[in-house]
């Protein structure tokens, strides 16, 4: 077995910017835009699930996913696995606002023993850096043969160190998105878009827009 996987090979990801995709009536009055639209999220994460099967075949791989904005895109890139692999779940919340901020706080721990095993840990969106600097550093103490991250997305603009994700399906600008397993007060977690949400979600004195 080799000791490390290969260098990631995936393509450097998109800069997205608004999508002229329409958004549907239904959510209208939530979401003002689409930022990536669900065929072009299909394309990515199929692109995403290729290159990480070149680089994981015949290796002993755990993957690990942040709960709860993974769902969708954990079920949608290891569908396209057809290699064995293990997955495990954890749960971890930060604090934000509160007065230890930056901290985590495990709501669901892992079962799985990763030792002697590569670990890809997936999460939904890269922004301050902060949870998967944190994952990462407590995942190594179970001395896994190597560790390596997957994002959907990146907010390249709110990062607070320099921690990078191996794999990343796109950049998005400095807006809070939601849809695709991300939520707002939990919720939009099953649109099939990213979008932004309209200002008056969370700016709940600014007037809804027709
Ligand atoms: P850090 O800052 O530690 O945060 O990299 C990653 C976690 O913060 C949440 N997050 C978002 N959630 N829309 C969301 O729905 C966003 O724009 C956003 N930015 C950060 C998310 O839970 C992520 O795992």
């Amino acid at each position: 077995m080799k000791a490390t996987p290969p260098h990631p090979r995936l393509s450097p990801p998109a800069l997205v910017g608004p999508s002229r995709a329409r958004v549907p009536a239904a959510h209208a009055e939530d979401i003002h835009q689409i930022l990536i639209s669900a065929p072009r999220i299909r394309r990515r994460v199929e692109e995403m699930a290729h290159a990480i099967s070149e680089d994981y075949r015949g290796e002993r791989l755990v993957i690990v996913a942040l709960l709860n904005g993974t769902i969708l895109f954990l079920a949608d890139l290891i569908r396209h696995f057809e290699f064995p692999l293990r997955v495990d779940l954890i749960g971890v919340s930060s604090y934000r606002g509160g007065t230890s901020s930056g901290e985590l706080e495990y709501t669901k721990r892992l079962k799985l023993d990763l030792k002697d095993h590569h670990v890809l840990i997936v999460d939904d969106i890269l922004d301050t850096g902060k949870t998967l600097r944190a994952v990462t550093r407590e995942l190594a103490l179970q001395k896994p043969t190597s560790i390596r991250t997957c994002v959907l997305l990146d907010k390249p603009s709110g990062r607070s160190d320099s921690f990078q994700a191996d794999y990343v399906g796109f950049q998005v600008p400095h807006l809070f998105v939601v849809g695709y397993g991300l939520d707002y007060d939990e919720r939009y977690r099953n649109l099939p878009f990213v979008g932004v949400l309209q200002q008056h979600i969370y700016e709940p004195e600014t007037p809804a827009h027709p």
